[in-house]
């Protein structure tokens, strides 16, 4: 059972949006093709947030220094060992749940 971080219409298609969990972690949410991914927000390079990146496909592009990631995988373009942390999320309805 997960818990609600955001509506699906909040994440446009082809589009990215930051969000806190009721706990206080930072979630990037990601929409490819209808479908969301989440990564934790915080970039492994220096700490940019993901979810106010520049998402093409299922490429996000980091905005302070534009590392790329695989939003489905989390993997790294610019560094094999910096992948972000992929996070599990569920669509019920018109909600987002993380577990
Ligand atoms: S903080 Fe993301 S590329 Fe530097």
């Amino acid at each position: 059972m997960g818990v609600r971080i955001a509506g699906k219409k909040d994440v446009p298609e082809g589009g990215c949006i930051a969000v806190d969990t009721p706990d206080g972690r930072a979630v990037a949410l990601f929409n490819v093709a209808g479908q969301i991914y989440a990564l934790d927000n915080t970039c492994p390079h220096a700490g940019g947030p993901l979810g106010e990146g520049y998402l093409e496909d299922k490429t996000v592009t980091c905005p302070w220094h534009g590392w790329s990631f695989d939003v489905t995988t989390g993997e790294c373009q610019n560094n094999p060992d910096a992948a972000a942390q992929c996070l599990k999320t569920t669509v019920q309805g018109e909600d987002v749940l993380i577990d």
